[in-house]
């Protein structure tokens, strides 16, 4: 048995398959069959008649050849010209085991190949049954595809650098612009690469082709027929999935699946849900493949310069393919990557759910801030960017803070843009998660919450306007002075420590409930770099977490007692906001579950009181064991 390779080289009639295929042959040295010299004797008949053969006509055609490549196959292999229109004609002549047939499409437009056909004599075949065959043209899934409007010199280097090319170390799938980013962050570090991009007729067309005509780099290779993107990447493969969350995700896994073999791994780079991660990993598991549920931070910078990425998934494919990752990934300031291995199934997308989280929280509680001081203090955009300037000199550095500032300071022939733009937020999600996840394991998450609530209210605009004018409320301005200002800036810093702890006490419990073994101080320290949330407070946060793991952000000693000398400065601007008449939702959040926090007496002896009397719910008592519950007949 030689087990030898079957070139089946097709198209529609005119697509130059004979030609082509005949050079093929003769550079590899094995025959050449024009499967068009195996037609029985009725085809030849009906075609020289201009009638389009059906279905009927082509099986026994179609089985002749079948034997054909079997028999060519055990001997020096061949290279067989066939039309092979149809998935299921292509089906038929797959009569050996695939990974031996290798499918070469010549694609030419109906125009291009009927202009040819016009110009060739003594041939039967007649242009008017070339609309039948493109009518009936499936376009291949799979194989190598060539466009013909070339020279057949170029076509036939075209197809031998393709069957002959060497394999990509690993494959992105969705060049949008993380994908390409990120694409373009593996090529700059030396790996080799193939990029797909779906074909989509005036909408995403030639994305992939595009994207690699544009790179100074050779290693790279653009694919929108994902059979070749697949057969054209080092085994065991490592596939980089940059599609939108949702559904795109499970259609592209779908489609790969049957392509892959076991031992492959699939990354999934984009903002999935945790749940559908982890129902992705079980699935994949059972099919022997990888997965990794991989959270990517830092916007289309950060993708192209160093994210911060927070991959989850088993060990295994962590220990696999977790290498391309840490060598794009940002340097935290010991220079290690910001990226390590999260922890089993949902859990790397479930921290980029609290890393958004808190995002949410940061980005409200700075727009509060600019809010107060451009409203209340009458401070014009610039002053507030000198004061968030000298905060960032203080000590409160934070790429979020350093952004705003740049938003305060731009303008637009002469006006700040800022005052130019709507004031109502959008969102995709995520904080609106990571406030589920807080509720499904019974956890606190108010500032995050808020802030999700901050722009639900804000995208209310015209019935905001409108109780605006029913209520016509007085808001105060005053001059504000530079007590007034290192008042707030204390409060910002105690808001925004209140919440980083919410976040991180929600990694800590879900961590336990779901049995992920989480580490926290790893966790900071890869959102020290390369992420939106990364500032001088997570570096501390970090270390921190080194020595205490297992504690909590408020109960650091270190964070103990600023927060103590501080936290009288967030109740104070709170109220003044509050009294002024300025929404100040995270900020009031913060104060409100700081004062919860720390309260050793709550008011929920109440609340059991309550359900108890109403519905019989029964409560514990402070002079009896927890574990004891009661229930009062009340109206007795
Ligand atoms: C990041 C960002 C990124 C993106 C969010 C914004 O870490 O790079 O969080 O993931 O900007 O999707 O989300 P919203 O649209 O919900 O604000």
């Amino acid at each position: 048995m030689k087990n030898r390779i079957i070139y089946i080289i097709f198209g529609v009639s005119g697509s130059g398959k004979t030609t082509i295929g005949k050079v093929l042959a003769k550079n590899f040295n094995i025959p050449f069959y024009d499967a068009d010299d195996f037609h029985p004797e009725a085809n030849l008949i009906k075609m020289s008649a201009g009638i389009p053969l059906d279905d009927d006509d082509r099986t026994p055609w179609l089985q002749e050849l079948s034997i054909l490549i079997k028999d060519a196959h055990t001997k020096n292999g061949a290279v067989v010209a066939c039309s092979a229109l149809k998935k299921k004609y292509r089906k038929t002549l797959q009569s050996i085991d695939s990974k031996y047939i290798r499918w070469i499409f010549l694609e030419g437009s109906f125009d291009l190949i009927a202009d040819r056909i016009a110009r060739r004599e003594h041939h039967f075949f007649k242009k008017e049954m070339l609309l039948s065959q493109f009518e009936t043209l499936e376009r291949p899934k799979n194989g190598i595809i060539v466009a013909i409007d070339k020279s057949s010199t170029e076509i036939i280097n075209e197809i031998t650098s393709m069957l002959n090319s060497k394999k990509s170390q690993l494959g992105v799938i969705g060049l949008g612009v993380m994908g390409k980013s990120l694409a373009k962050n593996f090529l700059s570090k030396g790996y080799s690469l193939s990029v797909y991009n779906r074909q989509l007729i005036d909408v995403e067309e030639d994305i992939a082709k595009n994207f690699v005509a544009k790179q100074p780099y050779k290693e790279v290779k653009g694919f929108d027929d994902l059979y070749s993107f697949v057969k054209s990447l080092e085994q065991p493969r490592t596939i980089m999935l940059m599609v939108n969350a949702g559904k795109p995700v499970d259609i592209v896994i779908d489609s790969l699946l049957p392509l892959l073999a076991k031992g492959d791994c699939i990354i999934d780079g984009g903002n999935s849900h945790y749940k559908l991660t982890l129902e992705r990993c079980k699935r994949l598991d059972a099919k022997g493949i990888h997965f990794l549920g991989t959270g990517i931070s830092g916007g289309e910078e950060g993708a192209l310069k160093g994210p911060s990425i927070m991959p989850g998934g088993s060990k295994n494919a962590y220990d696999r393919s977790g290498k391309f990752l840490e060598t794009i990934a940002a340097r935290d300031t010991q220079n290690n990557p910001c990226c390590t291995y999260i922890g089993p199934d949902g859990s790397g997308h479930y921290i980029k759910m609290v890393h958004n989280g808190i995002e949410y929280g940061e980005m409200q509680l700075l727009a509060e801030t600019y809010h107060l001081l451009r409203f209340y203090g009458k401070k014009t955009p610039d002053q507030i960017a000198a004061i968030f300037d000298i905060w960032r000199n203080n000590g409160l550095q934070s790429y979020l803070l350093e952004i705003t500032i740049a938003i305060l300071r731009k303008k637009e022939g002469g006006d700040f843009l800022i005052d130019k733009i709507l004031d109502q937020a959008s969102q995709k999600g995520t904080g609106g998660w990571s406030t589920n996840a807080a509720l499904d394991i019974g956890m606190p998450l108010s500032t995050i919450a808020e802030s999700v609530m901050a722009r639900n209210i804000s995208s209310m605009k015209s019935q905001r306007v409108t109780a605006s004018e029913t209520y016509q409320l007085e808001t105060s301005n005053i001059a504000i002075d530079d007590v007034f200002i290192k008042k707030l800036e204390k409060a910002f810093q105690t808001a925004s420590i209140i919440n980083h702890h919410m976040g991180f006490e929600l990694i800590k419990e879900a961590s336990k409930t779901y049995k992920w073994n989480l580490n926290l101080s790893e966790i900071a320290r890869i959102w020290t770099n390369g992420c939106i949330i990364r500032s001088s407070l997570m570096e501390q946060i970090a270390e921190l977490f080194l020595d205490h793991n297992h504690s909590s952000l408020l109960l650091f000693p270190e964070i103990v007692t600023p927060v103590r000398l501080n936290i009288g400065f967030l109740s104070e601007i709170v109220s003044i906001g509050l009294k002024s008449g300025y929404s100040l939702a995270v900020f009031s959040a913060a104060a409100n579950y700081f004062l919860a926090y720390t309260s050793a007496q709550s008011s929920a002896n109440m609340i059991q009181a309550q359900r108890d009397y109403f519905g019989a719910h029964t409560y514990q008592r402070i002079d009896q064991p927890m574990h004891k519950y009661f229930h009062t007949n009340w109206k007795n």
